[in-house]
């Protein structure tokens, strides 16, 4: 139970540290719950025709149905509002609006996403929307996908489309969610959707993705103007896993290629110059066009910043696949340095959390912060009716501190977004990890909240009657 691990001495403590106009959530992404891939004229999209090959997936499970979101939303916001929060993040499926990925639009999909919206609103819960959360629809990809910039115009205009639609009811706009993850894993490790392993396309597409967000952020507030956009970035402090120059320098480069090149051209520094001349040896660099760094800088409104773990790097020889000539340090690896390490196999590190938040305010000053993202998977278990899951309670618990620590040393951070709402289908990992505050059995999709999804309301409540 919670009192192991928090009284609620502690929890009121931790409570008081938030202002009361805080912004509690959860958030999702479409692929990673609706199911419901072939209903009301959804497109296929890059998630479905990688997770459709077995090799992919840890498990060889596809999406398809997932948690049945699609179907079973009133229930989920049900749940949302039992909980106390009054914020959720989820994502758009562009493949649900322009099943083709541009041209003819689909109805049905606007009029799902409009009922969400207005579901949610009455239940006095925030829509915070991202507008791209992976799931590329499978015609773009089929020429060329994001390394083609007319994949730039085409979401511009699915931007556009959903804007007009959805309107001022939207509480914030994500333009893209982790465009490192999206890239790296997706285009160069072949780990992610769609498979690519060349890291100069994964470049293209991350300097697409930039310049689309840009573009984005200008459609959004001609728009609608009321309403806060920004973009999220995954970000992970990098420390080298040993005190040898090499890794103090691969430490240094994991920094760039990881952060600093999506932080500096987002917050108007255009790339930064050891990463331009580190690809540049290697011949990786995208084509930039004049003035795309202008447009990528476009000034937003808020940071969304997802953050996990952070990253313990070793040096490795340059080869095919090390090309950052970088490794990270997970697992049994990591634990032997001394961490924790959580089902994903990623250090837990509290702290650095905290020097993450402060650095990026301190170095970039956005005008807001939100955590989009921060959780921890454990292996959960349903006893008697209930999932006790103390680790998960504690990760959080010490992850909000370092939050609190982070705003009392000025940071702006205006909300918090627990990954995840509900247990749901982890990409290239299936279902084998659960990330949920609430137990997700896929056989019967009964929803379970689990002890820290109480612990959490616990702290929203205590956090609003504090006087
Ligand atoms: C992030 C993703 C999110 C989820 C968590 C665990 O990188 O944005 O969809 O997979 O990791």
């Amino acid at each position: 139970m919670q009192s192991d691990v928090s009284g609620k001495e502690q929890l009121e403590a931790l409570a008081g540290r938030f202002p009361t106009d805080f912004v509690w959530g959860s958030a999702t992404a479409a692929y990673q719950i609706e199911g419901a891939v072939n209903e009301d004229g959804r497109g296929e999209s890059i998630w479905d025709r990688y997770s459709h090959n077995p090799a992919n997936i840890r498990d060889g499970q596809p999406g398809d149905v997932t948690c049945d979101h699609y179907h079973r939303w009133p229930e989920d916001i049900g749940l949302i509002r039992e909980l106390g929060m009054n914020g959720y993040r989820f994502s758009i499926a562009w493949a649900r609006i322009f099943p083709e990925g541009t041209g003819q639009v689909n109805e049905a999909g606007l009029a799902w996403y409009e009922r969400l919206v207005d579901t949610l609103l009455e239940a006095g819960i925030q829509p915070w929307v991202t507008l791209y959360h992976w799931d590329l629809p499978q015609a773009l990809q089929d020429r060329g996908g994001w390394a083609n910039r007319e994949t730039v115009d085409a979401y511009a205009a699915y931007v556009e489309v959903v804007a007009r639609r959805l309107g001022n009811r939207v509480a914030g706009w994500i333009t893209h969610n982790e465009p490192y993850i999206h890239t790296f894993a997706g285009h160069y490790q072949g780990r992610h959707a769609p498979g690519g392993t060349d890291l100069a396309n994964a470049l293209q597409t991350a300097h697409h993705i930039l310049l689309s967000h840009g573009r984005a952020v200008k459609v959004l507030r001609e728009i609608t103007p009321s309403v806060p956009v920004g973009i999220t970035l995954y970000l992970s402090p990098t420390r080298p896993a040993s005190d040898s120059l090499e890794d103090v320098a691969a430490a240094r480069r994991a920094d760039g290629y990881i952060n600093r090149w999506f932080l500096d051209p987002v917050f108007g520094r255009g790339y930064p110059a050891d990463m331009l001349e580190f690809y540049g040896k290697g011949g990786f660099l995208p084509k930039i066009e004049p003035g795309d760094l202008d447009e990528i800088a476009t000034p937003t409104d808020f940071l969304g910043l997802n953050s996990y773990f952070q990253t313990f790097v070793r040096a490795v020889a340059p080869g095919p696949g090390r090309e950052l000539e970088a490794v990270h340090v997970t697992g049994d690896d990591a634990r032997a340095l001394g961490f924790e390490v959580t089902e994903t196999g990623w250090p837990v590190v509290s702290d650095a959390f905290r020097e993450l938040i402060v650095r990026v305010h301190q170095d970039y000053n956005p005008p807001a912060i939100y955590i989009t993202e921060n959780g921890a998977a454990f292996r959960d278990e349903v006893v008697d009716g209930q999932v006790h899951d103390p680790r998960r309670i504690s990760y959080l618990e010490t992850h909000l501190t370092a939050v609190a620590q982070a705003m009392e040393a000025g940071a702006r951070v205006r909300g918090y977004f627990v990954w995840s709402l509900l247990d749901n289908y982890e990409w290239g990992l299936g279902f084998t990890v659960r990330f949920g505050i609430i137990y997700t059995d896929y056989p019967t999709q009964q929803r379970i909240i689990k002890d820290s999804g109480r612990w959490y309301k616990g702290l929203i409540e205590a956090n609003r009657s504090r006087v």
